[in-house]
């Protein structure tokens, strides 16, 4: 997979540092609070295991799977929801965990979504945040880096679902995608 990678971005060390600093963020944000974390499928899988062991407190997990990439490069402007969280979200606060916002589609439709069902508050994480590809507003609370205009792969992102089990973030060359 090495191979395929233009360059790293974010290495194995720098990603779980800022795993260690959104984790003290949050928990100092939510204190006193239970909140339900709701890590994004698939991408957010990572990033949210390594997040929620640096919050030393309560909390209940759930994972809902939203697709509008399908595998692409390009958002199909689109998004499907393919599984839904279990938990009861009224009256509660929920910080959700994205692995990327980009063009703000999915965040927008998951605040939606549990705006509807009457949580108490809504709070989101992201690790990447690209803000330069951008439709509609979507705004995170806590974010690890702020992304160039590139598109990324590794710890948990995808090219035509796979790479997400690169340890790092890594823009890949164009040729592999262009190829396909
Ligand atoms: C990706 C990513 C975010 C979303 C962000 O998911 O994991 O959830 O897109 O993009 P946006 O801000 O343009 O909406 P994707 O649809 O590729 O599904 P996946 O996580 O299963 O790969």
């Amino acid at each position: 997979m090495d191979n395929d990678i233009l360059k790293v971005l974010y290495s194995e060390e720098e990603i779980q540092n800022a795993c260690k600093r959104l984790g003290e963020e949050v928990k100092d944000d939510y204190r006193g609070k239970v909140p339900v974390v709701i890590s994004v499928l698939k991408g957010a899988i990572f990033f949210t295991t390594d997040v929620v062991r640096n919050i030393d407190m309560k909390m209940e997990m759930d994972f809902i799977d939203v697709s509008s990439y399908h595998g692409t490069t390009q958002s199909s402007g689109e998004v499907q929801l393919v599984n839904d969280i279990s938990t009861d979200v009224s009256g509660r606060d929920v910080l959700i965990m994205e692995d990327i916002v980009e063009t703000g589609r999915t965040l927008k439709f998951l605040i939606d979504n549990l705006k509807e069902r009457g949580a108490n508050s809504i709070k989101v994480c992201t690790l990447l945040d690209k803000p330069a590809g951008r439709v509609v507003e979507a705004k995170s609370d806590f974010i690890g880096f702020e992304v160039p205009n590139e598109f990324v792969v590794g710890y948990g992102l995808d090219y035509a679902e796979k790479y997400r089990n690169l340890p790092y973030i890594g823009v890949l060359k164009p040729e592999v995608y262009s190829h396909n």
